[in-house]
């Protein structure tokens, strides 16, 4: 019998988890926190997939390749968009209550760049709940082994390929298969929407054991992060219902960078946050959800009107402050349309792996829907696989410095400033040189959370390699170094909130 261990506990590992199970195969769920302790788990606008007779894959498809500037694999959105519906029935019937409308039907909310309304969601604002929810419990029935408190150390390599992998305490599983499903590293950055888990573990240690990376560069950032206390995100969704954005004279700013204003692709609303807070000395931009009333605003985002209420705001009658934060990592390790990577064993799913599925700039909740349909197909992989294939190779990327042990020692906040400042939103020669002389000459504190900071330093020394390898800009990945075309706004000076 195979035996495949799932590193990680969102939507994209439990998918694979539970398909490689069916499968017939001996499956382990392993996880650096608790259960549901995931980035899947804060996902609040919803999943995005064509169930509507009237909307189309082929729109579907559409709205993910202008997304993403055309760098996507036109194979892998067609895997994205074809294998979506079915995705979908799986998790209806896995016990996702998606919202429905009166006569039954889903009920699909409107997101930025999407053609028509086909996001999918759940309690309102708590789709990322919902999935978690009803992944957890079935894996729970299938009987499926789930290891909590187990941090990821390292895969374990023999004879070039991957025969298990390493916990921090030192224990060591052994498998067939790995799938990796840890998520991005959004705490790479002074400001994100990620939780504190996101620390790209899984693209560290798959870096570490030779696998390839691509398209690192492509870090997105989310227009409308609550700019009061606790980072929180203010879903894209509240836009789609009709919030618009405005600076401190009051004035909507969004249409001078785009003639979608507010429902722009995101990465051009968050520059022009951005912008505008350059111009407010900093100060954030404010969110206007005034017009949708306050029984609208707490029955359709009941999660956001809560952290919203939380925090002394009220948001059905004064506009609320927001700020650009990163959000999701585009690139990842290297994978196949299996999840295969370029190591023997080795799979990845998810926001750890890069199909190429988001090219330069994921569409708004293709996410969760990248989770079920790659999740799903690696975990029928790593069950059918017996040769143990690999991912075609790619170009490489330029190799990371070394760590010179002699080096002094990081601070993580350092290294979240670092990355904000010289590999933010807005990125040019100058920083990007700074950020990595100064990444090349940290090294690992060494104190109990030093897993996880070694991680975060190996992902942003690539991050900001390959930052510095494409000298243009496209999609998520803005050079102000660049010549630019005239729709792109110019370029801002990223202040902190
Ligand atoms: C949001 O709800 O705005 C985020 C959804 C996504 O990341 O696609």
């Amino acid at each position: 019998m195979t035996t495949v261990v799932v590193v990680g506990s969102g939507i994209a590992g439990l998918t694979a988890a539970l398909h490689a199970h069916e499968a017939g195969c001996r499956v382990t769920v392993v996880t650096k926190g608790a259960l549901v302790d995931t980035n899947t788990r804060w996902a609040q606008g919803g999943i995005a997939a064509v169930t509507d007779p009237d909307d189309t894959v082929a729109s579907h498809a559409a709205d993910t390749i202008t997304a993403g500037a055309g760098l996507n694999d036109p194979d892998a959105v067609d895997v994205l968009v074809g294998e979506g519906p079915a995705r979908i029935a799986e998790l209806v019937a896995r016990g996702v209550g998606f919202d429905r409308t009166a006569d039954g039907d889903f009920s699909r909310g409107l997101e930025a760049a999407h053609a028509v309304a086909r996001v999918l969601h759940a309690g309102g604002d708590a789709t990322g709940a919902a999935i978690q929810a009803a992944l957890g419990d079935a894996v729970r029935a299938a009987g499926i082994p789930v290891r909590e408190h187990a941090l990821l150390r390292d895969l374990v390599i023999e004879d070039g390929r991957v025969t298990g992998i390493e916990l921090a305490d030192g224990e060591r599983l052994t498998a067939d298969a790995v799938v990796l499903a840890t998520g991005g590293a959004g705490q790479l950055y002074a400001h994100t929407t990620n939780p504190l888990g996101a620390t790209g573990d899984g693209i560290a240690a798959a870096i570490r054991a030779g696998a390839a990376v691509a398209d690192l560069e492509f870090v997105q950032f989310h227009p409308t992060a609550l700019a009061a206390g606790a980072p929180f995100l203010v879903s894209e969704a509240v836009r789609g219902e009709g919030a618009v954005l405005i600076d401190d004279a009051g004035r909507r700013f969004a249409f001078d960078a785009h003639p979608d204003g507010e429902l722009a692709p995101r990465d051009v609303v968050a520059r022009a946050n951005a912008r505008a807070m350059a111009a407010q000395d900093g100060h954030p931009v404010r969110l206007d959800a005034t017009a949708l009333g306050p029984e609208r605003l707490a029955r359709r985002f009941p999660t956001i009107d809560a952290a919203v209420r939380e925090r002394g705001l009220d948001w059905a009658h004064v506009p609320i402050p927001v700020t650009p934060a990163a959000h999701y990592l585009m690139g990842g390790v290297v994978t196949d349309l299996d999840g295969r990577t370029t190591v023997p064993g080795l799979y990845a799913v998810g926001e750890t792996a890069r199909t190429g599925v988001h090219g330069a700039n994921r569409l708004a909740s293709n996410s969760l829907l990248e989770g079920a349909v790659f999740g799903a197909r690696a975990g029928d992989a790593a069950a059918r696989d017996r040769d143990w294939p690999v991912a075609p190779a790619v170009p490489a990327r330029p190799a990371p410095v070394a760590v010179d042990t002699d080096a002094p020692a990081f601070s993580r906040s350092a290294l979240q400033r670092l990355m904000w400042d010289d590999a933010g939103l807005v990125r040019d020669a100058a920083g990007l040189d700074r950020a990595a002389a100064t990444l090349a000459a940290w090294r690992s504190p060494g104190r109990l959370s030093a897993v996880e900071d070694d991680n975060l330093l190996l992902v942003a020394t690539h991050v900001v390699d390959a930052a510095r390898a494409r000298t243009g800009s496209v999609g998520a990945h803005y050079r102000s170094d660049a010549v630019q075309p005239a729709s792109i706004p110019a370029p801002s000076e990223v202040l902190a909130c």
